[in-house]
């Protein structure tokens, strides 16, 4: 296990480390051998629940989801998200992601946050849970989907933060929506890898919510790309589908029993 996370280390300054999101075994065993990192983010409560914010998800649904994905994981770091309010304080922290790590078998945690979270992250990694950090745009609790870090005292504390998280030892750090010279700055100054999200390509890695990607979530956002269809060709598939049905086509004698 420890070389998982070895690997991903020796990639900064050499080679692009890919990250993508999965909610469940059927994405995660496309994707598991091409990624670096899969992570179950907690944004599957706005791209699967149509939830407002991800402050609804919970902790038994991120539970279940990333059980799921686990089935689809061979080779890639499985990193799940500490939903909002199951690490308010230490002891909170370390309860939930024991049982995050326990009922999943995921390799990591990502929280949300900065200094703010100096003595719940010194806690997990001090009991040996492995910790992804994640800076910049916090969906948990902004107030603006707004990029960060285009005002100077921003820029200081978001460099600062990058700081502490790293000297506490966590083994990377999302940085999301963050103005690109300062994404750079942040990922020059640290030896730990950095993985962009809207962040510009100067991070060490990229990450993006699959559904995105794919073109299965209908959301239009400067960060993301979409790379396929997938609703078109579900769409196709349906529309053969029903046409089969309706015309007596399907099914056929070897479908049938
Ligand atoms: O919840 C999520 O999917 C994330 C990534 C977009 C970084 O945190």
């Amino acid at each position: 296990m420890k070389s998982k996370f070895s690997e991903i280390l020796k990639k900064k300054n050499r080679s692009k480390i890919i990250c993508l999101t999965a909610y469940s075994r059927n994405i995660a065993q496309i994707i598991d051998k091409h990624c670096d990192i899969v992570l179950v983010g907690d944004s599957l409560g706005s791209v699967l629940y149509n939830y407002k914010t991800t402050r609804n998800v919970t902790l038994d649904i991120m539970i279940e989801h990333s059980k799921s994905v686990r089935m689809g994981i061979k080779k890639s770091l499985m990193v799940v998200d500490m939903p909002h309010n199951t690490y308010r304080n230490s002891s909170e922290a370390l309860r939930n992601a024991k049982a995050i790590i326990l009922k999943t078998k995921c390799d990591a945690v990502k929280l949300e946050g900065g200094k703010k979270l100096y003595h719940t992250i010194k806690t997990l990694i001090k009991n040996k849970i492995p910790v992804m950090g994640h800076l910049g745009l916090l969906p948990q609790s902004a107030k603006s989907f707004k990029a960060k870090g285009r005002k100077t005292n921003e820029r200081k504390n978001l460099l600062k933060d990058a700081k502490i998280l790293e000297n506490l030892g966590v083994f990377s750090i999302v940085i999301e929506c963050v103005e690109s010279s300062l994404a750079k700055e942040i990922t020059k100054k640290l030896t730990i890898p950095t993985i962009g999200i809207g962040s510009s390509v100067n991070c060490d890695g990229q990450i993006l919510v699959t559904d995105d990607l794919i073109g299965l979530n209908p959301i239009k956002v400067r960060f993301v790309k979409r790379f396929a269809n997938i609703a078109k060709e579900i769409n196709t598939a349906v529309i053969k589908y029903k046409g089969e049905v309706k015309n007596k086509k399907f099914p056929k004698k070897v479908n049938s029993y």
